[in-house]
């Protein structure tokens, strides 16, 4: 059985998606042993409801330090699931290979410093997109840009807002986050 700790900073449907998807055998193997947040948000909440071991952990300069307190010995991945803290170069070396995040983009496209959320959706409507999508990817020092595992891809019509754009990519976050967890949970 792998041992799968999720950060989360906000909603969390990421979160549940990957607990639902544990149950429905999608991925394959599995438990999710802990969730962190680094701010009081609803993913607290959702692990809670699950009966999962969760932890809030304030966001700000020691919060990679006082994680890595917290994350079992047995862990075999750590998941970023609309996580908003940027993790230290230390942390990031300590679990290379062993951290991945999910990302509202095709990266190396609108990625970086400041793009999350709505940023990103908000950059690749002014921008004029006529695709854009999500991205699985592990974590590295440099922020968004760690090796790709999967994306996934939406098309823009002109109708389309910001909020139109998230809804429509949290659906391919669905699809391609339980596939990306198994791919790498395999080869482990
Ligand atoms: C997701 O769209 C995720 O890609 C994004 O935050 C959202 C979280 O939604 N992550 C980032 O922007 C990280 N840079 P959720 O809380 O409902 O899973």
């Amino acid at each position: 059985m792998k041992n799968i700790v999720v950060l989360v900073s906000g909603g969390g449907t990421n979160l549940q998606r990957i607990i639902d998807t544990i149950k429905s055998n999608e991925i394959v193997n599995a438990q999710v042993s802990l969730v962190v947040a680094d701010r009081d948000c609803y993913g607290l909440q959702r692990a809670e409801n699950e009966g999962i071991k969760n932890k809030m952990i304030p966001r700000g300069k020691n919060f990679c330090e006082l994680l890595e307190k917290e994350i079992p010995e047995n862990t075999d991945l750590i998941v970023l699931a609309g996580f908003l803290s940027i993790m230290t170069q230390d942390f990031c070396q300590k679990f290379e290979g062993k951290i991945i995040n999910i990302h509202p983009a095709l990266l190396p496209k609108f990625g970086g410093k400041g793009m999350w959320g709505m940023h990103v959706h908000n950059a690749v409507i002014a921008a004029e997109e006529k695709t854009s999508g999500a991205t699985v990817h592990f974590v590295t020092a440099g922020v968004d840009e760690g090796e790709i595992i999967l994306q996934g891809k939406v098309d823009i019509s002109e109708n389309d807002t910001p909020e139109s754009l998230a809804e429509k990519i949290h659906s391919v976050e669905y699809d391609i986050f339980p596939k990306a967890i198994n791919i790498v949970l395999q080869n482990k």
